[in-house]
């Protein structure tokens, strides 16, 4: 049977980790690629990753590169090219470096791989997922940002330490934006299937909550000289395994929505069904009031955020 063709964008830490998750869980060929001036680094990560297989066990070839050439025919294409935020950086800053570098990688993959799913991390991540929407012009099945895996299991791992109790048995739904706008359902999670709200008090919930939301700076804080990566790359590996293998999981990711959640033509946090078309179906779920409002608060700032990049490249939609 042949492998499935999986290329990660970004050689850097979340690329690195990604292409180690889906190795070790052998959902396909890895191709790793950066730009030219990190010459031998793609490479040197792939190469030490292959060696790591006959002791781990996991059959896959991996190579690294800075040709684009090498990840032609992808099945997949993770995106997690760019750079980090530094101080004195404005939001502005990191947006147009980024977008830039995410539509140079979208034109590359719309060229090389024009049947693949396209899988974007780079931040900012609501953002970034538009604008390779934009530039690939592939269906919007087939572009889907991860942010919603991630800020999940953050909330599922908090509420497991708050009862003591396995990560395994919670269960969780955020909705919206991958930043400090995301809309917990507490009608949609559950420990063991006892719904949250019997377990945990109100207050108790939403200082959990704010600890979500601010999850990917409490990591920050901690590194000092840069952001999460085991979490972020095994949420974007658990993508990559339903395209793969088709699983059809039920997840929460950024797709793109236009009637849905009456959004409007953007990419917003929302469960969806995956699977190897990409997003097979979105789930629309019915919202308490004050969820429906934190949803919209959550819509706007992602409009406001692709409204100043689209400015920024000057794209006319
Ligand atoms: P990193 O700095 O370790 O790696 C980024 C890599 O991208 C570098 O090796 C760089 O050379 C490469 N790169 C830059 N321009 C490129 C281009 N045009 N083509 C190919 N490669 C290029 O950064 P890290 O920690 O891996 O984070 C990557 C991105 O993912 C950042 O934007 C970060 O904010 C974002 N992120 C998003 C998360 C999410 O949940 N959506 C979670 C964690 C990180
Ligand atoms: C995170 O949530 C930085 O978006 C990244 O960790």
């Amino acid at each position: 049977m042949r492998r499935a063709k999986i290329s990660v964008i970004g050689a850097g830490n979340v690329g690195a980790t990604t292409a180690h998750w889906c190795a070790a869980a052998e959902l396909g060929d890895i191709v790793l690629l950066d730009i030219p001036a990190t010459e031998g680094m793609p490479a040197g990560k792939a190469l030490d990753l292959f060696q790591a297989s006959p002791i781990m066990g996991f059959d896959a070839a991996i190579n690294g590169s800075t040709d684009w050439a090498a990840t032609a025919k992808s099945d997949v294409v993770v995106v997690t090219a760019g750079i980090a935020r530094k101080p004195g950086m404005s939001r502005d800053d990191l947006l147009s470096t980024n977008a830039k570098i995410v539509g140079d990688c979208a034109a590359k993959i719309r060229d090389t791989s024009p049947e693949a799913v396209v899988i974007v991390v780079s931040n900012p991540l609501d953002a970034m997922v538009q604008r390779a929407f934009q530039v690939t012009g592939f269906p919007s099945a087939r572009v889907i940002g991860q942010a919603g895996i991630l800020d999940t299991a953050r909330y599922r791992g908090f509420l497991a330490m708050e009862l003591g109790v396995s990560v395994e048995d919670i269960s969780a739904m955020l909705l919206g934006g991958h930043g400090d706008t995301m809309v917990p359902i507490p009608s949609c999670t559950s420990v063991g299937g006892i719904p949250v709200t019997q377990l945990i008090k109100p207050d108790r919930l939403e200082q959990i909550v704010s600890r979500t939301r601010t999850g990917g700076a409490e990591i920050v804080g901690l590194l000092k000289t840069g952001s999460a990566y085991y979490a972020p790359a095994a949420a974007t590996a658990q993508m990559v395994e339903a395209v793969v293998r088709d699983k059809k999981r039920v997840v929460p990711c950024a797709v793109y929505c236009d009637r849905e959640y009456g959004v409007g033509g953007y990419f917003v946090g929302v469960p969806v069904v995956l699977g190897s078309a990409g997003v097979e179906k979105i789930i629309e779920l019915s919202l308490e009031p004050s969820e429906r409002s934190a949803l919209d608060h959550s819509i706007a700032a992602v409009k406001e955020l692709v409204a100043a990049m689209n400015t920024l490249t000057g794209w006319k939609a």
